[in-house]
């Protein structure tokens, strides 16, 4: 059901249940996303994760599954490669199924947001991985959407693209303000950008979490340890395996 839910949440989930055949993958998951609220999903490999957000795109007709859910209808999805389609010219991947006038213009628009100006004729070949993602975000935002959905988006940039996609990913959304569930592996790009962390472990949210540290976050501020030791004994990682400066921290 997509309709807007109105009040303070974009994303109301009660009960809800995925699976297949005899694998029960989500299990009773009651998730309340409020507007404009940044929430980063973490959880092994197999945990559930892709399935939670397929579930809230509404792109899992053929899933078997029950329970409640509430999207808001204006939505985005953004994978970890950019699924830009190679015979349209990048301008037109963005504005690709958007209505109304002044459609090329917004394009236009929201490629300078991601610092492509310049590079609309451009075919998606001709650009980078970090490139391609960036218009991969152009073409989500310029849809003005109020639940942004990204599975490992940065998944497979290398360290510095990364880091130079959080910072724009952190502008745009202090700009559009959608509410975001971003899938990661990367607790620290969980903890530099998200309000609230959850962690998925055998198709159950095993913690939320709020993250009140200050902008811009630091990773050697002692609570941004803290939390990332609390986070990665969630996921399963021991505390011997943790280095000196968080135990010490924590
Ligand atoms: N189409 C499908 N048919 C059968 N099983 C599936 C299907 N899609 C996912 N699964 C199973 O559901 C479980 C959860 O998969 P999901 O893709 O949600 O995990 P994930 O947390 O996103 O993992 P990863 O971090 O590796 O991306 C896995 O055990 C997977 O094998
Ligand atoms: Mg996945």
């Amino acid at each position: 059901m997509a309709t807007d839910i109105g009040g303070l949440n974009v994303v109301r989930t009660r009960a809800l249940r995925r699976g297949f055949g005899e694998r029960v993958v989500l299990r009773d998951i009651d998730l309340d996303i409020a507007r404009g609220e940044f929430v980063a999903l973490l959880g092994r490999s197999g945990s559930g994760k892709s399935t939670l957000l397929r579930a809230l795109a509404e792109l899992d007709y053929d899933v078997p599954g029950s329970g409640e859910l509430t999207v808001p209808a204006e939505r985005a999805v953004v994978f970890q490669d950019s699924r830009l389609l190679p015979w349209i010219r990048v301008l037109d991947n963005v504005i690709l199924g958007l209505r109304g006038t002044g459609a090329a213009e917004r394009g236009r628009a929201a490629l300078a947001e991601v610092g492509l100006a310049g590079r609309e004729k451009a075919w998606p070949r001709e650009l980078s991985g970090g490139e391609q993602q960036r218009v991969a975000l152009a073409r989500s935002l310029v849809r003005e959407p109020e639940l942004l959905l990204a599975d490992e988006p940065f998944g497979a940039l290398d360290a510095l693209t990364r880091i130079r996609m959080h910072v724009l990913l952190q502008d745009l959304c202090a700009r559009h303000k959608p509410a975001v569930l971003l899938v990661t592996h990367d607790v620290d790009e969980a903890l530099l950008l998200a309000d609230r962390v959850l962690v998925l472990d055998e198709g159950r949210i095993a913690l939320d979490q709020r993250i009140d540290l200050e902008r811009p976050r630091r990773h050697g501020d002692p609570a941004f340890i803290r939390h990332r030791s609390l986070l990665l004994a969630s996921l399963g990682v021991g505390a011997d395996d943790l280095h000196e400066e968080e135990k010490q921290a924590s």
